[in-house]
Formats: C-alpha cells, sequence, structure tokens
C-alpha cells in the first residue's frame, strides 16, 4: 500500500471538520481513544465482506438502515431495541416475501458525525457554527453549545460500545429466534393496514417453523433460526476519531478501522485527492461511497481505482442518492462505466437524501412518494442494463415519529408538529418502513425471477 498510514490523510485538504479551540485537549483524546479497545474485530469485518460479496454477485440483499444522527439524550434501550426490531422485520418481509438472504447493517453504534451544508446558521440576526452532531457539539441554538468539545469523542466512543454490547444480545441471546417474530411488531404498527399484512406474514412463517420442527430442525439443532447477524457502519466524517480506532490485525497485519464493520464516504466528502478517501484506502473494512447527482463516471472509476484497486467483490458499496427527479437520468451512465471497465460494485440505493424537502409548516421533511419513485427508479435503472440492485439505505426509527410525510397513516404537513424529533434528517417511522419493505419484497421477487 504506497505510503499509506494511519496518519497519512493529515497531509490531504479535509472537508467538514469541526474547528476545536484547544488542540492540546483533542491530542489528549485522541491517545485516550487510541489506548480504548476495538469496538469490532477485524474478522467480523472479513466476515462482513465475505457477505456483500455475495450481494454484489447477485445471490443477497443489503438492508443498511438507521438513524440519520444518533443522540446522546435519546440513547436508551428501548430506542436501540426499537431499531433493531423494524430492521429485523424488514430483514423477514424482505428474506420471506422477496425469498431472498439480507444481510443487516445498521446506521447504528457510532452514526454521530454530520456534514452540514453551511458551517454557520443564523437565527434572528444571531450567526452561530452549525450542529454537527452530538460527537461534537449540542444542538442548542446558544453560543457554548455549539462550541466543538473533544470529550465528546470518548462520550460518543462509549456510547457506541454500549449500544453494541446491547445489539449483540439481542442479536444472538434468542431475542431474534425466528420463532418470535409474531412478537416483534410495535404497538403503534399493529394498529396499521401494514401490522395486518405483517400479520399474515409472521403466520406463514410460523407454519413453515411448524413444519421444519415435524421434521427435526428447531432453534436447537439450527442455530440460524435462533440467531442472527447485524453488523454496524457509520459516515467515517471525523478522521481523528477514525485514526484512533484503526488497528492492525495481528492474524493479517492488515490495518482494519474498527469503529464499525463497514464505514462509508459522504457525497460531500468523497474527492479523490482529499483526505478522507486517502484514509479510507488503506484500512481493509467493506466500504461505501454515496453518489449524488454530481457524481460524474470518470471520478466515479478513480474511486473505484483508489479504493479499490484489487477490483475484491465485498469491498465497494455505492450508494447512489440521486433524487426521485434524477435517478432514470443519472444512473445509467454510472452503471454502464462500471459495467464497460468490469468492476465488482454493489450498488444500493439511498432513496431519502436526494429527496430532502421544507413542508409548508416549515419542517425538512421527504415525502413517502418521492422515496418510493427513487427506489422505483433505482429498481428499473438496474432491470434495464442488466445489473443487481443489492440494496437500499434508509433513515428510519422504531419510534413512532412524525418526520415524513405520506405513508400508510398519510402524515400530514400539519402531523410533522406532533412528533417530529429528529436531529438532524427527517427519518422513516416504523410504519412507514415497513411499508417500503412489502414494496421492495414484491420488487425483489420479479427482479430475482427475471435474471
Ligand atoms: C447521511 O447519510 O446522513 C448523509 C449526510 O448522506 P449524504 O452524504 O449522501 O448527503
Ligand atoms: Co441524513
Amino acid at each position: 500500500m504506497n505510503n499509506w498510514t494511519p496518519d497519512s490523510w493529515r497531509n490531504f485538504p479535509i472537508l467538514q471538520q469541526p474547528n476545536y479551540t484547544d488542540a492540546a485537549a483533542v491530542a489528549r483524546v485522541e491517545q485516550q481513544l487510541g489506548n480504548l479497545p476495538p469496538l469490532v474485530f477485524a474478522g467480523e469485518a472479513r466476515a462482513l465482506k465475505r457477505q456483500l460479496a455475495d450481494v454484489t454477485q447477485g445471490k443477497a440483499f443489503l438492508l443498511q438502515g438507521g438513524d440519520c444522527a444518533e443522540s446522546f439524550a435519546e440513547f436508551n434501550a428501548g430506542n436501540i431495541r426499537d431499531t433493531f426490531k423494524v430492521l429485523l422485520q424488514m430483514a423477514v418481509v424482505l428474506t420471506f416475501a422477496g425469498s431472498c438472504p439480507v444481510v443487516k447493517v445498521g446506521r447504528m453504534a457510532g452514526q454521530f458525525a454530520k456534514p452540514r451544508s453551511a458551517d454557520t446558521e443564523t437565527v434572528d440576526g444571531i450567526t452561530l457554527p452549525s450542529y454537527r452532531g452530538d460527537i461534537i457539539n449540542d444542538l442548542d441554538f446558544t453560543e457554548t453549545a455549539r462550541v466543538p468539545n473533544p470529550e465528546k469523542l470518548v462520550q460518543a466512543y462509549n456510547q457506541s460500545a454500549a449500544t453494541l454490547n446491547l445489539l449483540r444480545a439481542f442479536a444472538q441471546g434468542g431475542f431474534a429466534d425466528l420463532n418470535k417474530v409474531h412478537q416483534w411488531n410495535l404497538d403503534f404498527v399493529g394498529n396499521s393496514p401494514l401490522g395486518e399484512r405483517y400479520e399474515n406474514l409472521a403466520a406463514q412463517i410460523d407454519k413453515s417453523l411448524s413444519f421444519m420442527q415435524a421434521c427435526g430442525i428447531t432453534s436447537q439443532t439450527a442455530p440460524q433460526l435462533h440467531e442472527t447477524s447485524l453488523y454496524t457502519s457509520h459516515e467515517a466524517l471525523l478522521l481523528n476519531f477514525e485514526q484512533a480506532l484503526t488497528r492492525q490485525d495481528s492474524i493479517t497485519g492488515d490495518w482494519y478501522d474498527c469503529s464499525a464493520h463497514m464505514l462509508w464516504i459522504g457525497d460531500r466528502t468523497r474527492q479523490v485527492d482529499g483526505a478522507h478517501v486517502e484514509f479510507l484506502r488503506g484500512v481493509k473494512n467493506p466500504l461505501g461511497f454515496k453518489a449524488g447527482p454530481t457524481m460524474q463516471a470518470d471520478d466515479l472509476l478513480r474511486l473505484l481505482d483508489i479504493l479499490n484497486p484489487e477490483n475484491e467483490a465485498g469491498r465497494i458499496n455505492i450508494i447512489a442518492r440521486m433524487g426521485a427527479d434524477n435517478v432514470t437520468e443519472h444512473l445509467p451512465a454510472l452503471v454502464r462505466a462500471v459495467q464497460a471497465e468490469g468492476r465488482e460494485v454493489l450498488w444500493s440505493s439511498d432513496p431519502m437524501h436526494g429527496n430532502t424537502v421544507k413542508s409548508s409548516t416549515g419542517y425538512k421533511t421527504r415525502m413517502v412518494d418521492d422515496v418510493l419513485r427513487e427506489m422505483k427508479g433505482f429498481f428499473d435503472v438496474h432491470a434495464a442494463e442488466g445489473t443487481y440492485a443489492g440494496g437500499v439505505h434508509f433513515e428510519m426509527t422504531g419510534q413512532n415519529v412524525t418526520e415524513c410525510m405520506g405513508g400508510a397513516h398519510d402524515i400530514s404537513a400539519e402531523d410533522l408538529r406532533n412528533r417530529y424529533h429528529t436531529a438532524c434528517d427527517p427519518r422513516l417511522n416504523a410504519d412507514q418502513a415497513l411499508e417500503l419493505a412489502f414494496l421492495i419484497a414484491d420488487t425483489l421477487k420479479d427482479a430475482r425471477i427475471n435474471r
């Protein structure tokens, strides 16, 4: 790996970083983090890469989802459990209705730092630094709240460790047992049309499980029924944090960023000669990068040259976030360039970030219909190009929020006033997320039948 070291990114231009006032305090925290245990292990990142290679080859589907920004204030077991539940429900819908194995990756246990479109925010004539996520500063619109505080890096590490601990327990301790699919329903989903559809599906799964049990296949004899894997991911934005968690694997000698299994580069920090690309090229984790409407085929190929010189399947997930109106226009050129060069790439769709609008009531929101339209466009493009639409990437929560408009309960601009809790972007609630899962399952079934 020419000239790469965990700190070589420091010699490259870097965007979207906080301006800390006390450099010595930052250096102390970096050293402290560097001595703390890794959050994930290299072997787990390799296992995820193998599963993503299966997705790349059309044998499975990737479901990536969770908060836009995790928050310190909303950190509790109930919230973690409920987001995990919705991811499991969506995965079960996709696996059963779509007849397709699903690789589950949470935007959880480390998704704190946010890129912003402006460095400052002005309200009533007062200008303060933008909120950049709880790992950096506070959301309150006061001067002290907005000062970046390096101690928050340690709090984010601790919260990530505790979140991962609970997720591992949920995934492996019996909560995710397929015999419990009925119990995963969230109260507020139970009352919706989707709740009924989910109940029907759960009943069919129960039937299949009873049949398998009669054949001697049970949770005791088949661990696949009893436990699941949920991998973690976040945007690798704060490179000093990522560097501090980057460790050399004792088995292979390779470097892994042990802050999460998978890391991605945001649409604002994917410059081919920038610090983020420099840092991530040197770690062996599976990687993603966002591709918005300004992404050109040449740049995309150069990113692949730098980040995946060996053209390894499972290494790169291109997360297209074009916007519902742009996807069918912009995506084909990128897909064709990748095909023409024979690059191994997992294509997934983030139908959220290109579809953010302001509601008539003043909220930053997204219309479920636009989300749907972008996803449909994404599947159509891949069907037309003969390539595999491998996954989806959602901002969602298990809480009964009203942040995105539309869906089965038809949340209106007025309804956004009721339960708008996000610290950053509007998330799908469980009901809306499940609705999308059913729709994807139908599309997926068709797409796989036609392959
Ligand atoms: C995000 O995923 O929260 C995000 C900021 O996305 P993008 O880089 O695509 O804007
Ligand atoms: Co977001």
